[in-house]
C-alpha cells in the first residue's frame, strides 16, 4: 500500500534551480483563463472528512500532517493512520464504513488537492521555515476549526507571499520561490 503522503512527495525537483527554464506559459488557453480569474473549483472529497470535529477533540495538525514542521510538504494522512482510531471509534457511521472498506481493499483515499500550484508556475514552497518563524497555519489556510473538508479560504497569490516577505524581511528574490 502506498501512503498518500508518499505519493504526494513526488514533485518535480531541479537540482540546479532551473532558472533558465522558467516560463510563465500555460499549457492551454483554458488554464490561462482560469488563472487570470483566480478560478479554483471546489474539490469533491471521496469521504466527508471533518477538521472541525477532530480539532474540537484536541488533535494537533501535525498528527495528520506529519511533514509540516520538518520539511517542504505538510503531507496528507494515510488510511492506516485514520484507522488507528476508527477501528474503534464511530465504526457504525457510514463515512467510517467507507474508510474501513478502503483499508480492506488496501487502497488509499484519493483526496483532491485544495492548495497547490500548477507545475508551469514553477513555485517552490517550504512549510518548515514558516513554522519555525512562528507563523500560524491560519495565516495561509484560514481557521480550520470552522472547516469540515479544507476549503481554499486564503488566496495564496504571489502578492500575498511577497507582502509578508517584505514586512518580515524574508528573502524576495525570484529564486526563493521559483525553480
Ligand atoms: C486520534 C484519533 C482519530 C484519528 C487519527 C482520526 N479520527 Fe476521525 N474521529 C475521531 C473522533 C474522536 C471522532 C468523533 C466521533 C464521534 O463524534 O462519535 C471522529 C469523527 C470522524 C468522522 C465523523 C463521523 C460522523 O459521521 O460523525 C469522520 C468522517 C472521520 N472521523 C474521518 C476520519 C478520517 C478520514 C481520518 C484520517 C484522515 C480520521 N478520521 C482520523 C478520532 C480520530
Ligand atoms: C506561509 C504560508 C503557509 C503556512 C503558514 C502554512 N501553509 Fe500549508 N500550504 C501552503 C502552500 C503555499 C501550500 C501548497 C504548496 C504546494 O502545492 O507546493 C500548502 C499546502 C498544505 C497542505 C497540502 C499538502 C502538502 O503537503 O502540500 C497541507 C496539509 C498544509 N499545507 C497544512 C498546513 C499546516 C498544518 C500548517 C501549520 C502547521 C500550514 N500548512 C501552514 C502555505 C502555508
Ligand atoms: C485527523 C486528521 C487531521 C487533522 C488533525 C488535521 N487535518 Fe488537515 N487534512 C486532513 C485530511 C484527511 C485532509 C484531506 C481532505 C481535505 O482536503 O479536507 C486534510 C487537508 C488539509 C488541507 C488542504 C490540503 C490540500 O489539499 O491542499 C489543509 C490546508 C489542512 N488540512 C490544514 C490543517 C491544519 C492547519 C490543521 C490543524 C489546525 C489540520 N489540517 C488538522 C486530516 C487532518
Ligand atoms: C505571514 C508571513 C509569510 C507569508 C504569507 C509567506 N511567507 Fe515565506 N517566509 C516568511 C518568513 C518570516 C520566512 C523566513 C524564515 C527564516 O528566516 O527562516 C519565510 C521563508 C520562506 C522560504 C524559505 C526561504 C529561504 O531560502 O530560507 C520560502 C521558499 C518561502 N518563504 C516561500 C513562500 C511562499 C511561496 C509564500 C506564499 C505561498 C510564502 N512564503 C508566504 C514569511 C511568510
Ligand atoms: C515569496 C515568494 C515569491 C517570490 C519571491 C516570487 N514569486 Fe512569483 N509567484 C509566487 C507564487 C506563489 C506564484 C503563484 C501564484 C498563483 O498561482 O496564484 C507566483 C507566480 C508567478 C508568475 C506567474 C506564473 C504563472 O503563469 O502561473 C510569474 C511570471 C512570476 N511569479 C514571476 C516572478 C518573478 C520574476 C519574481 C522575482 C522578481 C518572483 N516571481 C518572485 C511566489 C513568489
Amino acid at each position: 500500500m502506498i501512503a498518500a503522503a508518499e505519493v504526494r512527495s513526488q514533485r518535480p525537483y531541479s537540482p540546479t534551480g532551473g532558472a533558465e527554464f522558467y516560463t510563465p506559459a500555460h499549457p492551454s488557453v483554458l488554464s490561462a483563463m482560469k488563472d487570470f480569474f483566480g478560478y479554483h473549483p471546489a474539490p469533491h472529497q471521496p469521504i466527508a472528512f471533518t477538521h472541525k470535529v477532530h480539532l474540537a477533540a484536541g488533535l494537533q495538525c501535525v498528527v495528520c500532517h506529519a511533514g509540516v514542521t520538518s520539511g517542504p510538504e505538510a503531507q496528507l494522512p494515510s488510511v492506516r493512520l485514520c484507522m488507528t482510531c476508527h477501528q474503534a471509534i464511530a465504526t457504525e457511521k457510514p463515512e467510517i464504513k467507507k474508510l474501513a472498506a478502503y483499508q480492506a481493499r488496501g487502497e488509499d483515499v484519493a483526496w483532491q488537492r485544495v492548495y497547490d500550484y500548477p507545475p508551469y508556475s514553477h513555485v517552490k514552497f517550504n512549510h518548515a521555515p514558516h513554522i519555525r518563524a512562528g507563523i500560524g497555519c491560519q495565516a495561509c489556510h484560514g481557521d480550520m476549526t470552522q472547516q469540515t473538508v479544507a476549503v481554499r479560504s486564503v488566496n495564496l497569490t504571489m502578492g500575498y507571499c511577497l507582502s509578508c516577505h517584505r514586512q518580515q524581511k524574508a528573502p524576495v528574490d525570484c529564486l526563493t520561490c521559483h525553480y
